[in-house]
């Protein structure tokens, strides 16, 4: 494993995911990194670190609810009442923390957009909200509002995260299902904001 730190990260971050998914999350994996990419040009960011978090995002999502409590225990991670609900609410926590220790990833703002990629952070910074929304509208993403919010995402990137977080909660509300204290919370910082601008 130590030698990988040796790959240029992008590669290592692909073979990293590649070998823990299968063919239909790498396939999702690529598209997000691809749309992280193109929406940090378009909005001013490091591509390459939009990219490299695109990769490694969702490089833990085939853990079962065991493992994920296991490793968020033995890592000391924050395991709230939801994630103990839903333990696959850590896969972005436990992805950020084995990028850290494996692929010896050391760049905060890309560990932090992989870590909040799920449920969103009040204060995220630009290269989280990038994810947060290539993850939304990525090109293989088909529900009747992605168009709206691919366009969107472009304009406005703020905009679209707050647009996503209202779809989710709404769609959540009408499954009878809880959402995140952290979505909930994100969207009320990016409302406070948008009513700011
Ligand atoms: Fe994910
Ligand atoms: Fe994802």
């Amino acid at each position: 494993m130590k030698d990988r730190k040796k790959i240029y990260p992008k590669e290592a971050a692909d073979v990293f995911a590649r070998e823990r998914l299968s063919a239909r999350r790498y396939g999702h994996t690529l598209r997000v990194a691809d749309t992280a990419e193109e929406l940090a040009r378009v909005h001013g960011i490091d591509p390459d670190r939009a990219r490299l978090a695109g990769l490694l995002h969702d490089a833990t999502r085939e853990l079962s609810p065991d493992e994920f409590l296991h490793l968020a225990q033995s890592w000391r991670l924050p395991v709230g009442e939801p994630e103990r609900e839903s333990p696959k609410l850590l896969h972005g926590p436990v992805a950020a923390e084995l990028a850290r220790r494996e692929l010896g990833v050391e760049d905060g703002e890309v560990l932090d957009a992989i870590r909040e990629h799920t449920t969103g952070r009040p204060e995220m910074g630009p290269l989280s909200l990038v994810l947060y929304v290539a993850d939304k509208v990525e090109p293989a993403r088909d529900y009747p509002s992605v168009g709206r919010l691919r366009r969107l995402s472009r304009e406005d990137l703020r905009g679209a995260a707050a647009e996503s977080l209202r779809r989710s909660i709404a769609h959540n509300e009408e499954r009878g299902r809880p959402t995140h204290p952290a979505s909930i919370a994100t969207l009320a910082w990016l409302e406070k904001t948008e009513e700011g601008a």
